[in-house]
């Protein structure tokens, strides 16, 4: 029987995202583009008389609430097992960011803990939905998708060639709940270019010039509002002709290099301009 079981929880790009219409449940309607990168946490579960989660180093969540607690509770809700296993996180991706870390690491206990458990029978892309938006995408375990719905509806997409970004971190933090609350009419405009990337991925069509022409993102306006540094940022870049995108909700911003050698020749400009700026690609 397997004791203990060890993965990497990469963290994501939102290459496109459109927000539509808020739903009944207080939830907005989304269509994106998901990729994965090659940014992880190492996720260490194992089997253990009660529940304890360790994350290294601390990031703040309220003892219990993290995500990757509501996962075991979750699963063992579930299954009918009791809500116990001890889960070590080493954290590489930077919280509140955008990267979908957190929802990352939940979506690697569900798959540590079912295989522990030997129930991977349970459906975990419908249980990982009750935990975030973001952790179904994590759960299928695929390079690049097209999600919509609330984030639980995925059609994972071919596998996109190895694309070179480069990442800016922010040491701001925004609540995914704030940047959608601050959302309005006037910021919607990007599901055109959402399906012409999703085309773009299942004809194998997708180029550096194709992203940067679509990475659109309903959500920069509010986290603009929320946070004015994003915009800052993303001026000062633009001058050096460098166009910065908005993730998820934010604040990490990144831009959508040729090749490995441009994306090290964005990183020295964007970081003289004082950025955080990592070269990463989409191999997750
Ligand atoms: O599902 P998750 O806990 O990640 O969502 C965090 C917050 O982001 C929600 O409470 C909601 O305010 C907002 N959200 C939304 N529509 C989505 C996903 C998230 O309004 N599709």
């Amino acid at each position: 029987m397997t004791r203990a079981v060890t993965r990497l929880a990469p963290a994501k790009i939102n290459l496109a995202l459109a927000v539509a219409g808020k739903r009944d449940d207080g939830y907005h309607e989304l269509r994106s583009v998901f990729a994965t990168i090659d940014l992880s946490d190492r996720v260490r579960v194992a089997s253990a008389p009660r529940l304890e989660v360790r994350i290294a180093p601390d990031v703040g969540a309220a003892r219990g609430d993290d995500l990757a607690s509501r996962a075991v509770r979750a699963l063992a809700g579930a299954t009918g097992h009791e809500p116990a296993a001890f889960v070590h996180i080493r954290k590489r991706i930077p919280v509140a960011a955008g990267l979908g870390g957190g929802s990352s690491d939940a979506a690697a206990v569900l798959r540590a803990l079912a295989t522990i458990w030997q129930r991977e029978d349970v459906d975990l892309v419908a249980l990982g939905a009750t935990i975030g938006s973001d952790v179904p995408f994590f759960v299928t375990g695929a390079r690049a998708a097209f999600v919509a719905g609330r984030g639980e509806r995925i059609d994972p997409l071919p596998e996109p060639p190895d694309l070179h970004l480069v990442i800016v971190r922010s040491p701001w933090r925004l609540a995914t709940e704030d940047v959608f609350g601050a959302l309005n009419d006037d910021d919607r405009g990007a599901a055109g270019a959402v399906d012409a990337l999703r085309d773009a991925f299942v004809r194998r069509g997708v180029t550096p010039q194709l992203l940067r022409d679509l990475a659109q993102n309903d959500l920069r306006g509010p986290a603009e509002r929320l946070c004015p540094a994003i915009a800052d940022a993303r001026v000062r870049a633009a001058e050096r002709g460098i166009a910065l995108s908005l993730t998820g909700s934010g604040p990490t911003l990144f831009a959508v290099a040729d090749d490995h050698r441009d994306a090290l020749r964005l990183v020295r400009i964007l970081r003289r301009i004082g950025l955080s700026a990592h070269a990463h690609t989409t191999a997750g």
